[in-house]
């Protein structure tokens, strides 16, 4: 029988990241960024010069992509893809952008499918992204959906590039999440939506603690 999973699927600054890491450190369980994935292909075709229409290209780059993800003890997770670290060339909302771009195509996700099963090892593992619960691991033992307003999402991501030193603007944040929320939402492969099952959690006026309580609850009570 293979390791739990416990699918957190939801749209760009919904608050997966933080409260995967945190759920994941709870448990013991490992910890998949999915989103790092398809940024770190967006990357490499950036440093390739691979354009976001050429499919055949990004196939061998994702193909030929060895990503590592090292987690430290601060829980902040650095990644490595092909011998460089590129953990803060990969939060760029310019990333962002072009792994959106790339996402719909149907190859390149399937390319990408393998090394997201990978990462399912005992004692068990916590899954983000925007298909987890209902393409790559359709059979989790736990499925969680988060949700949040697109105003209350683009000023966490506001806060969050701010205090790493970024220099953003709210206005386009907003405009940037809301276009990909639509990209995600609307395209035919592995589009954005919550699993038959999942447990859907607005965490608009939720604190982190309640959310972490809240996926605690529901994963004791299955
Ligand atoms: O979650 P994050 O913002 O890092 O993801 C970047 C982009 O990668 C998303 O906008 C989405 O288009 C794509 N993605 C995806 N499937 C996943 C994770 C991310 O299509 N499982």
């Amino acid at each position: 029988r293979s390791a739990p999973v416990l699918a957190l699927d939801g749209p760009s600054g919904s608050g997966k990241g933080t409260i995967g890491q945190i759920c994941a450190s709870q448990f013991g369980w490992h910890y998949l960024d999915s989103g790092a994935i398809y940024r770190g292909l967006a990357w490499l075709a950036q440093d390739h010069n691979v354009s976001v229409d050429d499919v055949a290209g990004l196939v061998a780059l994702a193909d030929s992509m060895e990503l590592t993800c090292h987690v430290q003890e601060n829980d902040v997770a650095k990644i490595e893809i092909n011998g460089q670290f590129v953990t803060a060339e990969l939060r760029t909302e310019e990333t962002g952008e072009i792994a959106s771009q790339i996402a719909p195509l149907a190859p390149v996700r399937a390319s990408l499918l393998a090394m997201q099963r990978r990462c399912r090892k005992a004692p068990g593992l916590v899954a983000d992204g925007r298909d987890m619960g209902t393409v790559v691991f359709p059979d989790a033992e736990f499925k969680v959906f988060l949700t949040a307003s697109a105003q209350i999402r683009a000023q966490r991501r506001f806060d969050q590039l701010k205090s790493k030193g970024f220099d953003v603007n709210l206005a386009r944040l907003l405009e940037s999440i809301q276009a990909r929320d639509v990209r995600d939402s609307s395209r035919a492969e592995s589009p954005l939506k919550p699993a038959d099952n999942a447990y859907v959690l607005d965490t608009s006026d939720l604190s982190i603690d309640e959310v972490v309580a809240s996926i605690m609850d529901y994963v004791n009570k299955r």
